[in-house]
């Protein structure tokens, strides 16, 4: 007991007397455009091993963080972090990208049978456009592990960015092109990106953001880390197919997760994931197959 009350006491101090360590998403998330990947993994980077490792240590699963939370710590920007998911997943494209701006504040409640409800006040950012609105949310994770967190956000400010054109045009470049597209490494490990598979990272992420709703937890915090690969199907239908290899970046455990996509998209129907299948780690998905 006196030994969680002297780290908690660490903390205080840590916080009150470390101002260099504190997260700057402004600064961070500026640079989104030119590598979308690389900004969320500096900030949450600095939260891993800045003031905030403590904090983690203390905290115990039956006693999550109720009641008014501290916006740059992990409690709320877990939740928050959900919010900027599901946003991709309901309105994302190769146009229109959310992201995680700010956490201006958040409140946590259990909600007896169901789960534990927070209610976050943030500012989410359209990543491609520059545009940043402040949106109340909801989220709430619910008791039983398997369910997916439900999540409700007002951002009509973001909502109103109007992609449609440029989504009928890259539609159509894809639909009537002879050949099949197809993409490794988005990005690169210098962080580069052809601007000619632009789109197909920005519909990497859309479909990533379906897993990263889907798999999170109070527990969790997740980031597109990597588009691995991902390959244009052949369709009869109205809907073009993407097959895609993604990597996803678990910022609490450290792990990288490989996810196996399938997924559509078309601009009146957004992306829709049709299968999401996790792979084994890296090092045994890299062994050949069929050799000893
Ligand atoms: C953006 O990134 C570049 C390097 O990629 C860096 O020189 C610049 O200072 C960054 N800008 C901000 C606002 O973080
Ligand atoms: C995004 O917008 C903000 C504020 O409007 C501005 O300060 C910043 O430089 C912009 N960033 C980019 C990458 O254009
Ligand atoms: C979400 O994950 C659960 C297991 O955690 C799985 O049963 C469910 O099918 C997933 N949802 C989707 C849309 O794949
Ligand atoms: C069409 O396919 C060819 C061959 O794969 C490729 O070089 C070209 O960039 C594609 N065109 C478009 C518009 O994507
Ligand atoms: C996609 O990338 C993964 C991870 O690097 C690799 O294991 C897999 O073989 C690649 N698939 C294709 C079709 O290139």
């Amino acid at each position: 007991m006196s030994l969680r009350i002297i780290v908690v006491l660490a903390v205080l101090t840590g916080v009150a007397g470390s101002p260099g360590v504190t997260i700057r998403p402004e600064a961070d998330s500026a640079n989104m455009t030119a590598h979308p990947n690389s900004v969320p993994e500096v900030l949450e980077a600095t939260e891993i091993f800045g003031q905030e490792v403590p904090v983690e240590e203390e905290a115990e699963e039956d006693v999550m963080a109720t009641g008014e939370l501290n916006p740059n710590h992990y409690p709320a920007r877990r939740a928050a972090k959900v919010v900027q998911h599901y946003l991709n997943t309901r309105y994302g494209s190769p146009f229109r990208l959310f992201g995680l701006h700010n956490v201006h504040s958040g409140n946590a409640e259990d909600v007896a049978d169901s789960g534990r409800k927070y209610q976050l006040e943030i500012s989410v950012q359209e990543i491609i456009s520059n545009t940043t609105e402040k949106c109340s949310a909801e989220v709430l994770f619910p008791r039983e592990q398997q369910r997916s967190p439900q999540v409700q956000a007002l951002c009509e400010e973001l909502l109103k960015i109007n992609t449609k054109a440029q989504e009928e045009a890259l539609f159509l470049k894809y639909k009537m092109n002879q050949s099949l597209l197809s993409a490794q490494n988005l990005p690169d490990s210098y962080g580069h990106i052809e601007p000619d598979n632009k789109p197909l990272w920005h519909l990497g992420i859309v479909a990533s953001s379906f897993v990263m709703l889907n798999e999170s937890t109070e527990n969790t915090l997740y980031n597109m880390a990597q588009v691995a690969n991902i390959t244009q199907l052949a369709t009869e239908s109205e809907q073009l197919k993407f097959d895609c290899h993604t990597l996803l970046h678990e910022m609490v455990s450290q792990e990288i997760v490989h996810w196996k996509l399938l997924f559509t998209w078309s601009p009146p129907e957004g992306v829709k994931v049709l299968q999401m299948e996790q792979l084994p780690h890296c090092h045994d998905c890299e062994k050949p197959p069929n050799t000893n």
